[in-house]
């Protein structure tokens, strides 16, 4: 056999691994397998949760939920932190577990870009990596699952709900989450995909997902727009920025209600504002993912395979039945 054949027919089957590698569930190759693999139990996991903040009433539900759910489980090394919205934060807590030995990693990053180095670190240690809420914008072969959310589709439907509730078109302000994050890009992304063309987005900035970085933003946004006149809606990315929003509305005298909001996440703060009739439409993020990632890490850790992608399957809340939903509202 020629050296030139031998060379094209090895590239063929390097692409042809490649390919059947691409889309298929991820199997647990990389990682170092535990002494109890394949039978280990919560009790022998040491997971660590490099938590990015606690900026939302969605943060810390996802934050009990990762909590309460270790503790039922009896996972006795749950090795959390919180970065306070700070990347570099985040990876020195991952880069102390990796030199810990942990035996997963579930990451909620607060940007996509940047993990590259860190998640090669993680997988060079054998130390398998669970994405969870946000993405990351790595190649996929750097970590195990990604499971969270839909933030385009979460955007598509907020973009929905505009078209129905300004049917005559009208121009819209987006209060934006974290710059980077997976969540505003995404849920950007899904709403200029939707809305109709005779609808128009006049601003866009960020409120970093907090209540407090939002109040400022919408009071800079009444300064320079008009309500009514010269916007007649607002696409809020998260609840809590929903919150602050409608303070600095009120304190300008403006009747949240009688614009079109839409808001993000389905706290029971978003539930009230529909209550209280500011909100028009809630679309739901689910941050109650403990269960989850504890199942996804324990599989991992015994070398099982898992999917590469876990969505979660969301709706969009109403004011109609806010007022009967709120009670039964866990976050
Ligand atoms: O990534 C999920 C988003 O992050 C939630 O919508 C928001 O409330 C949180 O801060």
């Amino acid at each position: 056999m020629s050296k030139k054949l031998l060379y094209t027919l090895s590239a063929v089957l390097m692409l042809a691994i490649a390919l059947t590698a691409c889309g298929a569930p991820a199997e647990n190759t990389t990682s170092e397998q535990a002494s109890c693999a394949p039978n280990c139990t919560y009790k022998d996991l040491t997971i660590c949760y490099p938590q990015l903040g606690a900026e939302s009433d969605w943060r810390t539900a996802n934050t009990a939920s990762i909590k309460e759910t270790a503790e039922q489980l009896g996972v006795e090394q749950l090795i959390f932190s919180d970065a306070q919205q700070k990347q570099e934060n985040q990876i020195s807590a991952i880069r102390a577990c990796i030199a810990q030995g942990v035996d997963v990693i579930a990451l909620p990053p607060v940007v996509e870009d940047g993990w590259d180095a860190v998640l090669t670190e993680a997988q060079n240690a054998g130390i398998p990596v669970i994405i969870v809420d946000r993405s990351v914008s790595a190649d996929a072969s750097l970590y195990a699952t990604h499971i969270g959310s839909n933030m385009v589709l979460e955007g598509e439907r907020a973009a929905a709900e505009f078209n129905k509730l300004l049917p005559d078109g009208g121009v819209i302000l987006e209060l934006s989450g974290t710059t980077g994050s997976g969540a505003a890009v995404g849920r950007a992304e899904g709403l200029r995909n939707k809305l109709n063309a005779n609808i128009t987005i006049l601003d866009s900035q960020t409120g970093n997902f907090t209540r407090a970085e939002a109040l400022p933003v919408m009071q800079a946004f009444l300064q320079k727009y008009k309500p009514g006149v010269d916007f007649q809606g607002i696409f809020i990315h998260n609840d809590d920025m929903g919150i602050g929003a409608i303070e600095a509305l009120k304190a300008a005298g403006v009747n949240p209600g009688d614009l079109v909001i839409v808001s993000v996440d389905g706290t029971r703060g978003g539930f009230q504002a529909m209550v209280d009739g500011w909100f028009q439409a809630d679309v739901e993020c689910n941050p109650l993912l403990g269960p989850q990632v504890f199942e996804l890490a324990l599989k991992l850790m015994n070398g099982e395979t898992v999917e590469r992608e876990i969505l979660t399957n969301e709706t969009v809340y109403y004011p109609e039945n806010a007022a009967e939903l709120l009670p039964e509202r866990k976050y």
